[in-house]
């Protein structure tokens, strides 16, 4: 079990600015420049983050990695000084009629409570489930460890509390140059189809923010991983075709604009069609 005093660990966080970047990669004023300080807790998630500790889950809580509109993610250390990502779904989260519409959609969440408090409840658990689904169909996303109250944790994707760049993070010109973009885009293809055929499932909120581009600051083969699946749904959903085509639609345009020519019919269809086997290749 872990001390309390000893839940807070920022020293790793404060350093996090020494670290060299690889050539083509600009330091840039981005959310990681935020101060600790702007993290305040509710009372229920310092509690829900004390049980994790006491259940042996989390030994030392790092910095913040990421603030966004409905969830904070922070850089962790498990029990055996595993890196972890802990997301917190805010409770006062002013998406909560969104989240709500997702979740009386999903067969697999009836019969839930519907104040402000449970819904964001359900909406972790339910990311929770699908990071499980989508992994045990063999997609890569971070691996799920677990979920109480509005705390998801999983694995953190990145080193030493350095999380790996959004495909958006990499610069036009250094993707251009370091990668060979079609291949980028079968592979990313491949897990599309993955999801949709072996997992049954539609990301629901894909684009260049949600790929996390694993590996490439270490300067190791790169292995994206698809991020940030609360909203996924499954292809029972009336919905999962449009929201299909939303998700092909973004990546399209974001290859097209670094000068691929690509069809979103052809990589529906591919999704849809092809056979299923996710392909391993990925930097050139
Ligand atoms: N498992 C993870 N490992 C490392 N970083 C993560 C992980 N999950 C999320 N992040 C970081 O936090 C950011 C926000 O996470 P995300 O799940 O996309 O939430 P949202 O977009 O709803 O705020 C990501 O862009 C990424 O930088
Ligand atoms: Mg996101």
């Amino acid at each position: 079990m872990v001390e309390k005093e000893g839940l807070f660990e920022v020293a790793k966080w404060l350093k996090r600015e020494e670290r060299p970047l690889p050539k083509g990669k600009k330091r840039k004023k981005d959310y990681r420049e935020f101060k600790t300080e702007e993290y305040v807790f509710e009372p229920t998630t310092l509690e829900t983050l004390y049980k994790f500790a006491k259940r042996g889950i989390i030994k030392a809580l790092g910095g913040p990695v990421s603030r966004g509109k409905e969830a904070i993610v922070f850089h962790a250390l498990g029990d055996a000084d595993e890196e972890l990502a802990i997301k917190i779904y805010k409770l006062s989260t002013s998406n909560f009629n969104a989240m709500l519409d997702y979740i009386m959609g999903d067969p697999r969440f009836t019969h839930i409570k519907k104040d402000r408090r449970s819904v964001v409840f359900t909406w972790a658990r339910k990311e929770l489930k699908n990071l499980k689904r989508a992994s045990d169909a063999g997609v890569p996303v971070p691996r799920p460890i677990a979920c109480i109250n509005n705390v998801l944790i999983m694995e953190f994707v990145g080193e030493g509390g350095i999380a790996a760049p959004r495909l958006r993070d990499i610069p036009p010109e250094v993707l251009t140059r370091d990668f060979e973009l079609e291949e980028l885009l079968k592979l990313i293809t491949s897990y599309l189809k993955a999801l949709y055929k072996d997992a049954g499932m539609v990301h629901a909120d894909l684009s260049e923010f949600n790929i996390l581009m694993h590996g490439y600051l270490e300067g190791e083969e790169v292995r994206p991983v698809l991020i940030d699946l609360g909203q996924a749904l499954l292809l029972e959903h009336p919905n999962a075709d449009a929201f299909l085509r939303r998700d092909v639609e973004n990546i399209v345009l974001f290859f097209n604009r670094l000068g691929l020519k690509c069809s979103v019919e052809e990589m529906i269809a591919e999704i849809k069609n092809g056979d299923n086997a996710v392909s391993q290749d990925t930097t050139g």
